[in-house]
């Protein structure tokens, strides 16, 4: 039987989320992932929508402006919106008609680093030049300012020592993978 609940991804870059989402979706009754928007043609994560017969488009500010992507998403009453690495800024206009209904995942226990200009090996640099002990993940609304939404969920993890800032982002991005899924889970679960 066909699940009810549907959830589309917004994604720039690799798709790793995206990836793990999907995975997710296709053991779990809970939601069915029925699209992927890109920010940019060379996102792979067309290509994995693609592979999964997904329903995959690269969209613009002007989209996001626009009505027609909005009503589209209205009609076929998208529960969640999951921004898996979206580097465009959503919209007052376009946020306000899915207010709780769209989430973003960041690589930092927020508040701390986040905001904007903090995304990929920036957010672990910031992390090790802060000497922070923990690290790790949140799931939060999306509001109008940048990674300042209410906290849904977070994961930590341990800083080593000797981490660099790109096995610092391997590890929490491992995190993200496990979290993110579940997270959605628990957020269309009645
Ligand atoms: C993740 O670290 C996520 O937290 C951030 O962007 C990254 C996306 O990675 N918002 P990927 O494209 O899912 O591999």
């Amino acid at each position: 039987m066909k699940k009810e609940v549907k959830i589309v991804l917004f994604v720039s870059g690799k798709g790793s989320n995206a990836n793990a989402v999907i995975d997710f979706s296709l053991k779990s009754k809970a939601f069915s992932v029925v699209a992927i928007y890109a920010s940019s043609p060379k996102s792979q994560a067309l290509l994995l929508a693609k592979e999964h017969g997904l329903h995959n488009e690269c969209i613009t500010d002007d989209d996001l402006l626009g009505r027609a992507l909005f009503e589209r998403l209205n009609d076929q009453s998208i529960s969640l919106i999951v921004l898996a690495g979206f580097l465009r800024k959503i919209p007052v206009s376009f946020l306000n008609g899915f207010q709780g209904k769209m989430i973003n995942i960041h690589p930092s226990l927020l508040p701390e680093h986040g905001g904007a200009g903090m995304y990929g090996i920036r957010v672990h640099e910031a992390v090790i030049a802060a000497n922070e002990k923990k690290s790790g993940c949140t799931i939060h609304y999306v509001d109008q300012g940048y990674d300042t939404g209410a906290i849904i969920a977070q994961f930590s993890c341990d800083v080593m020592p000797d981490d660099t800032p790109a096995s610092l982002a391997a590890r929490v991005l491992k995190l993200e993978h496990e979290s993110l899924p579940k997270t959605i889970e628990q957020i269309v679960t009645p």
